[in-house]
């Protein structure tokens, strides 16, 4: 393990959030909660969340689900393209798997609605697979602790970040390691009023040593 795996595992421990999600090791409820976060902050999707598994428990239940119900539980959240695709999915899971979650980055991706984020997120998370996640909480951490200013919603920019999340991934703990990265852009890393203070990397960062914190991540689009 790197000095950075293990700092970053020690903070995790100490200061992650209990969500409800993490309770369970379940692919499926790993998979609701990462498709809701897609565009909704981790504070408004819990309510959501727990709604939408008390109202649909399993895979089962949301296959045989009628839409209408689905995308009334869904309302609220907007982009109902995810719900839909969530629903399409769950049949394929049904009907393709006999109800048994694929348990691959490369069967995980075929299922719609899922891109690479959320395929490395439930492969690492349910399956242990190697896989690093980057989502926007990623980027902005590792652009900061860098001091990369590619910008993050470039085509060089989100493979340059990749190449460096895989770097920095713990192969032998991916789950809990992209869970700790995504919380530290969450908690700590945060787009404005970071808490540099308490940050466990702080004498590591390279915006911060450079007064750039402000400055990153860098977007083409404003
Ligand atoms: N945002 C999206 N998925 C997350 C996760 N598993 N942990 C923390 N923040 C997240």
């Amino acid at each position: 393990m790197t000095d950075f795996a293990i700092k970053l595992q020690q903070w995790f421990t100490v200061n992650k959030r209990e969500l409800p999600w993490r309770m369970v090791n379940d692919p499926y409820k790993v998979w609701l909660s990462e498709i809701i976060l897609q565009q909704t902050q981790v504070v408004q999707g819990e309510s959501y969340y727990l709604k939408f598994v008390d109202s649909f428990p399993t895979v089962f239940d949301l296959a045989s689900a009628s839409e209408d119900r689905v995308l009334r539980r869904w309302q609220g959240l907007g982009y109902y393209s995810r719900a839909r695709n969530l629903h399409a999915a769950a049949k394929t899971i049904v009907d393709d798997y006999n109800g048994v979650f694929p348990n691959t980055f490369n069967d995980i991706i075929k299922l719609k609605g899922v891109g690479p984020y959320t395929a490395a997120a439930i492969a690492s998370i349910c399956f242990d697979e190697p896989c690093a996640v980057v989502d926007g909480n990623v980027f902005r951490f590792i652009s900061r602790l860098k001091g990369i200013s590619t910008a993050i919603d470039s085509t060089v920019g989100k493979k340059e970040f990749s190449q460096i999340a895989d770097e920095l991934l713990d192969k032998e703990n991916a789950g809990e390691h992209n869970q700790a990265m995504m919380e530290m852009g969450a908690l700590v890393c945060r787009p404005s009023n970071p808490l540099c203070h308490d940050c466990p990397f702080n004498t590591d960062c390279v915006a911060l040593a450079s007064k750039q914190i402000g400055n990153l991540p860098y977007k083409e689009k404003r």
